[in-house]
């Protein structure tokens, strides 16, 4: 063996110990939710492999963990055919329908048969298959993540599958053994978008200027089909597998050994699946997922209901497109039907108008719910919904109210109109455009009052320049006009019974504006986000119910964001797409603005997390003289226009904070930026995993929580120490 070879013997064996211990690390955390290892013990592996990869490129394997995020899609995804039709289920809304399901199946099995079955929540994503190929040392790797596509075709969206934490990129030998599994197979199960990275989707998406997904469902769906995997890597997808298949057959003789085969091989499993003997077993389990729900990381719809064994499935077979052997028993909606008394235009900060619903008000799980967005023109002509109609609206978790269908309605057939989209901008008057190929209307008119408001909500906003005191009221006045409410909204809610159909078209939503728009109160103050920075406390004492104390405050409050750093900068200018991570990421890897403005989509391309997408929007940002003026005048008051290195110390390496309360000197945002420069973590809500609670004044019912859990708790004091 020459000697090179033998360096590569021990970079073969280095890199396969790496790899075993990283994907070892992954299952814990990802998968049994059980870490062991501190993000930075971790992360150090990853970097000590994707050296080593680097030293011997071609060692690189596609199922090793650096691999997981590869490049775009370019030609569409290709179809596959499924191994055996991937079906949906039938459905039962209440306990007699699912009593008479359980009745169908007993009269068609045989008398001697002992009926058990398995129920599982129904996750409310969307299901895909994973296919399994033998790969070296007797192990099995992915080789297929194929959609339901329309049950018997789907797409190939392996890449985007890929990037998915829960999907094992492949299962060794050991592994397979233990799980009782050849080293081929198919794996079938739900691909879901938590709540948690469905809320930071949509709140990325809104700071961006793009309309927010509608659920998590659409969310995953969405995600799934993006031709850019990482921005699929971003979103933080989970997959929770219930099928096991060999050439289209079920491989074990039960749907519970199943459950236990996937996750002895390392795949996620929903933890709550449980046998039932009888109806009543599933009932409970129905009743107890129903009080569950609202505390469940994902959304879940209902609940699955299966035969348990696969040879008495066999003797139900099928229906049409569903399995006699199982049932959906669904959640009742949370929902109602109300009227569209009107529809109004919101001008947000990209120009886009946004249709919002105006509905006669009607409760929902405890909230009036007046309001609902309608997205855009598209979905308008999908619902097929005119005003006056009666409308079918929904509200999950933390989901925006959503209109989710017309309802038919006999006695009210007539008297509906069109929904017709403003020619001019119902704040600045300005021709509106749809562009070729976009769905969206959009004011193009710059200095449009309505976006410059959205601009300045979006800078001073927390999370991004955190300018506290900067909110729709006195952003209002600075701009010397009235709030950029939807247009007409006012005249809607002056109206006490349900308002009547002929009082308004399009044009006269355009006009009834003109009287609210052409009130400036006086000149603006401001014109840019950098003219904040030109205020003075007597331009602010100029204002109404604006004294002394309020005009310092915002002015030191102002000053003080001067030091933001160089990604909340980036995030302050409004980019599309550009939410907080990739702002990071170009902060990261660019190390200055001028770097970043300079950068050729080639290059951008090339940073961490960045696809062409965002690099295009990037460079077509900087080349607006408008834009380059605006950083320049920012650039004139001093702000962060380089990143400062993130050095992470240890000294709360592995411990997890959760902040309550107000604190006396630090501000949330500052306690959680030392934490996190120290190594720790700041969690958001209290478990028993939570190291130290920080509770400030007027804490909550996190420090009840973390005082039943028997969680330490510090005050400010006490984390200072810790910092020391
Ligand atoms: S079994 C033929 N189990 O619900 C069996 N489906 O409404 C169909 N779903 O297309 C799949 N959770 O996308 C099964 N625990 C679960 C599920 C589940 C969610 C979805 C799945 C299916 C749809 C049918």
């Amino acid at each position: 063996m020459s000697s090179s070879n033998q360096a590569h013997g021990t970079a073969t064996q280095q890199i396969d110990a790496l790899r075993a211990e990283i994907v070892h690390h992954e299952h814990l955390y990802y998968v049994m939710d059980q870490p062991t290892l501190t993000d930075a013990q971790y992360d150090k592996l990853v970097n000590r492999l994707k050296a080593l990869e680097a030293e011997h490129p071609e060692l690189v394997t596609p199922d090793s963990p650096t691999q997981r995020v590869g490049g775009k899609v370019k030609d569409g995804f290709a179809k596959v055919a499924h191994s055996r039709p991937m079906l949906s289920l039938d459905n039962a809304y209440n306990e007699e329908e699912l009593r008479a399901w359980a009745v169908r199946v007993r009269g068609a099995l045989h008398s001697s048969d002992v009926l058990e079955f398995v129920c599982e929540y129904k996750l409310d994503g969307l299901s895909l298959a994973l296919h399994y190929g033998a790969a070296s040392h007797g192990s099995a790797h992915l080789q297929r993540g194929v959609t339901r596509g329309d049950g018997t075709v789907g797409e190939d969206v392996t890449g985007n599958v890929r990037t998915i934490r829960t999907v094992p990129l492949s299962v060794n030998a050991e592994k397979l053994k233990k799980a009782g599994l050849p080293q081929t197979f198919e794996v079938r199960g739900e691909v879901v978008m938590p709540k948690a990275a469905f809320a930071r989707m949509n709140a990325e998406r809104e700071a961006a200027g793009q309309s927010p997904a509608a659920n998590p469902r659409n969310a995953a769906a969405g995600t799934i089909r993006t031709v850019e995997p990482s921005i699929v890597a971003q979103r933080r997808l989970d997959y929770y597998a219930y099928f096991l298949l060999r050439d289209g057959e079920f491989l074990l003789p039960t749907q519970s050994e199943t459950l236990d085969a996937l996750a002895a091989a390392g795949f996620l499993t929903n933890p709550h699946a449980r046998t039932a003997k009888t109806i009543e077993e599933v009932l409970a389990f129905i009743a107890e997922g129903e009080t569950k729900r609202d505390a469940l990381g994902y959304e879940i719809d209902g609940i699955v209901i299966k035969v348990n064994s696969v040879a008495q499935q066999r003797r139900l077979g099928f229906t049409g497109k569903a399995p006699r052997w199982a049932i959906a028993y669904k959640f009742p909606a949370r929902g109602a039907v109300t009227k569209l008394l009107n529809v109004l235009f919101q001008v947000g900060r990209t120009g886009k108008l946004t249709p919002v619903a105006a509905l006669d008000p009607v409760g929902i799980g405890g909230i009036t719910v007046a309001r609902a967005t309608l997205h855009n023109p598209d979905e308008i002509a999908r619902l097929g919904v005119r005003i006056g109609d009666y409308v079918a609206v929904e509200r999950g978790g933390d989901v925006i109210p959503k209109i989710t269908e017309v309802v038919e309605d006999t006695e009210h057939p007539r008297g509906t109109r069109e929904i017709v989209f403003p020619t001019l901008c119902p704040k600045c008057k300005e021709p509106v455009v749809r562009e070729d190929g976009e769905i969206d209307f959009r004011c193009v008119n710059a200095s449009c009052p309505a976006r410059l408001s959205e601009e300045l909500l979006h800078y001073a906003s927390r999370g991004v320049m955190n300018i506290e005191g900067l909110g729709e009221a006195m952003v209002a006045q600075l701009l010397g006009h009235p709030l950029n409410d939807p247009v007409s909204l006012a005249d809607v809610e002056a109206q006490d019974a349900p308002m009547s159909l002929d009082v308004r078209d399009a044009e006269m939503l355009e006009e009834s504006n003109d009287t609210t728009a052409d009130e400036p109160t006086r000149t603006a103050l401001v014109h840019t986000v950098a003219d904040l920075y030109r205020l003075t406390a007597d331009d602010l004492l100029k204002l109404e119910r604006v004294g002394p104390k309020t005009a310092e405050s915002l002015i030191a409050q102002i000053d003080r964001s001067r030091s933001a750093p160089l990604y909340r900068v980036l995030l302050g200018l409004g980019i599309r797409h550009v939410g907080e991570r990739t702002a990071q990421d170009l902060a990261d890897t660019f190390g200055s603005l001028d770097a970043i403005m300079t950068a050729t989509e080639e290059e951008l391309v090339r940073a961490e997390g960045i696809g062409p997408i965002v690099a295009k929007t990037i460079v077509d940002y900087f080349s607006i003289e408008k834009n380059r003026a605006l950083v320049e005048a920012l650039r004139a008051q001093g702000l962060q226009f380089t990143a400062e290195k993130r050095v992470v110390g240890t000294a709360l390496a592995g411990l997890t904070f959760v902040l309550t309360g107000t604190l006396p000197t630090l501000t949330r945002d500052e306690a959680k930026a030392r934490i996190e420069a120290a190594g720790g973590k700041v969690a958001g809500t209290v478990s028993r995993k939570t190291s130290h609670v920080v509770a400030g004044e007027e804490a909550g019912s996190k420090l009840d929580k973390a005082r039943d859990l028997g969680v330490s708790v510090l005050d400010e004091q006490g984390l200072l120490d810790l910092l020391k």
